[in-house]
């Protein structure tokens, strides 16, 4: 992925707020990114115009080489669906589902893979978070840490290289938030792109690379 000039302009009835000033960087697979900046700092703005959820007001933003500012709305959702698994601080899981069906959701609207697959893959997703025990359960019926594992083989489900992550242990105790890095720390090591925002200083301890926004400018 790569960012050349990105800036992002909120229009508001009484200003316009400058949330991203002027980004240039490129992310590359197999690593681990965090981000981190004060409240405000364009952190979450930055991760929405990644995964193809708000638009940019000026700049280049190329995934795999392609300028997305080409695309139109059904490509920029395939591209979503294909290049991008989102995390975020609450989980946003269905709660009528159980943990075997949240993972399937996703994987329902790519045509291309059979019954069959879509039920192993959950399975091994779900198994490889360390959650066999668990496919049966509704999201009340685990902990936040269970909670947030789900929604990170959920995020698995159609092979994304890119994964990210909006203060995925933001509402988690510090064991289960070592869990939650751990886990997106070994993803980067199998090859994906990694992006983390974050507040928490433990963020350090797993990430390759730190980025520092401060009021909508890349500071490091
Ligand atoms: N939809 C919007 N309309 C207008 N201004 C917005 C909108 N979304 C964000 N902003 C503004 O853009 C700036 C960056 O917001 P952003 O949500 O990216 O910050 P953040 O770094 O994620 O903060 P936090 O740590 O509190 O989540 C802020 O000044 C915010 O008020
Ligand atoms: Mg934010």
């Amino acid at each position: 992925m790569n960012l050349e000039n990105i800036t992002k302009i909120y229009q508001t009835k009484e200003r316009e707020i400058t949330a991203l000033n002027n980004i240039n960087y490129t992310f590359s697979k197999g690593k681990f990114y965090a981000i981190m900046g004060h409240s405000g700092s364009g952190k979450s703005t930055l991760i929405s115009i990644m995964g193809l959820i708000e638009p940019y007001t000026s700049g280049k933003y190329y995934i795999n080489g392609k300028d997305t500012s080409k695309l139109n709305d059904q490509e920029l959702s395939y591209l979503r669906m294909k290049y991008f698994g989102f995390i975020f601080q609450d989980y946003y899981l269905d709660e009528h589902l159980n943990a075997y069906e949240n993972v399937i959701l996703p994987m329902l609207i790519n045509k291309e893979i059979s019954k069959k697959y879509r039920k192993d893959k959950a399975l091994s997703l779900l198994s490889k978070v360390g959650l066999k025990e668990r496919i049966n359960h509704f999201p009340k019926e685990m902990s936040g840490g269970e909670q947030q594992r789900v929604a990170i083989a959920r995020a698995l489900a159609n092979d994304p290289e890119i994964i990210l992550a909006d203060e995925p242990t933001g509402n988690l105790d510090r064991q289960n938030e070592e869990l939650i890095f751990q886990e997106l720390k070994k993803l980067s090591k199998e090859g994906k792109c990694i992006v983390v925002v974050s507040h928490s200083d433990e963020v350090k301890k797993y990430a390759d690379i730190i980025i520092e926004l401060d009021n909508g400018n890349m500071v490091s």
